[in-house]
């Protein structure tokens, strides 16, 4: 291999890296401090739970899958993965939750514009019900 070879492989591989390392930073979604402290106002009874789960059925699971592995319909078409880290989600509040829900983040839509307040709080209390299971 010439100099120029190996030259060309180096850079191309500190490129893969660069790229990698970037991709990697963009999967780590993190709410603002201020969503940590949101409190929710909706009780997670069952009838909440019960409609939080109709919403997500609709709205989330073609991306989601029902059980929130990331395995709906839709997720042919999607470059980022859609499965629902249930750690994570166990490590974040619900004030996190409904925040990202309502503003979303690249192909996970905002549902700030379709979704009321409290339909959004009813969908978080269902996720927690993913967590237990
Ligand atoms: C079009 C597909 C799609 C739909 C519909 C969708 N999501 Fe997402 N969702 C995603 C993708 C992709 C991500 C990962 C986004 C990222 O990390 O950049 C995501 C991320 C999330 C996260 C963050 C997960 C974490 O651990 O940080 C939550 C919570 C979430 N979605 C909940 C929902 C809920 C609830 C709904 C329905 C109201 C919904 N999503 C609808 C594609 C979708």
């Amino acid at each position: 291999m010439s100099r120029p070879g190996v030259f060309t492989v180096a850079l191309s591989l500190m490129l893969l890296f660069w790229g990698l390392a970037r991709v990697a930073i963009a999967t780590h979604w993190t709410a603002p401090p201020e969503a940590k402290r949101l409190t929710n106002p909706v009780r997670a009874t069952e009838a909440s739970v019960k409609k939080g789960r109709e919403l997500y059925m609709w709205h989330c699971a073609k991306c989601h899958g029902v059980r929130g592995l990331g395995d709906g319909p839709s997720v042919g078409s999607l470059r980022v993965q859609a499965g629902l880290n249930l750690t994570l989600l166990g490590r974040e509040t619900d004030g996190e939750l409904f925040w990202k829900i309502s503003y979303g983040r690249g192909e996970m839509p905002p549902f700030e514009l379709i979704l009321k307040p409290e339909d959004r709080w009813h969908i978080v209390n269902f996720l927690r019900t993913l967590h237990s299971r």
